[in-house]
């Protein structure tokens, strides 16, 4: 079985943190985090299984030139999937956000990047319940659940590294079935 293989976007550099975390956790089952920015389209397609994050920027959008970034990101990469089958793969999505700050656009990135992927035909796992946050509205949520995993490092990083965990036993016999 392939490896999972993990990409970030990142600006001030915590989603690299959090993504270099869960690789250190999966240890063998894992490849080594990508910045999106630096990544081939071939580099993400070589993989069935794959766990993506993303910082929610400017006005609840995808890291990249349009919110500053000097280094293509997430804005710039996902055009490049617009005639892609994701097909048979399985993603799981993790997004950085300030639920203070941004209340109304809390981590909104996880809800472009799901939407984006199951328009191409991959399945996305890891919903994770939005109860223990507050906020007022984010794309990222379905009923009671974010379509990836929620990470606030500016008002909760006490609760990142349980949450981590708790999530990857969630996601983990999804994506190696
Ligand atoms: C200009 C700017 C805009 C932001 N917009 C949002 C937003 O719309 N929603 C949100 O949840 N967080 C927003 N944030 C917070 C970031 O997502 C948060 O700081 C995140 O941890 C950054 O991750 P990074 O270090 O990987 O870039 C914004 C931050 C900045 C600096």
């Amino acid at each position: 079985m392939d490896r999972i293989g993990i990409f970030f976007g990142t600006d001030t550099g915590r989603t690299r943190l959090i993504a270099k975390q869960i690789a250190k956790k999966l240890g063998e089952l894992a490849a080594a985090p990508v910045n999106i920015g630096r990544a081939t389209l071939a580099n993400f397609l070589a993989h069935e299984r794959l766990i993506v994050g993303s910082p929610t920027l400017g006005d609840g959008e995808l890291p990249g030139e349009s919110t500053g970034l000097s280094q293509p990101s997430w804005e710039e990469f996902l055009p490049q999937l617009a005639d892609a089958d994701l097909s048979g793969k399985t993603i799981a999505i993790f997004g950085l956000g300030d639920q203070q700050k941004y209340p109304e656009e809390f981590v909104d990135a996880i809800g472009i990047l799901h939407d984006a992927f199951v328009a191409r035909g991959a399945t996305v796992v890891g919903r994770w319940p939005v109860a223990g946050y507050e906020f007022k509205a984010s794309r990222a949520v379905d009923g009671e659940h974010f379509l990836g995993l929620a990470i606030d490092q500016h008002h909760q990083a006490m609760l990142s590294e349980s949450r981590i965990d708790a999530w990857l036993e969630q996601i983990k016999p999804e994506l190696l079935r």
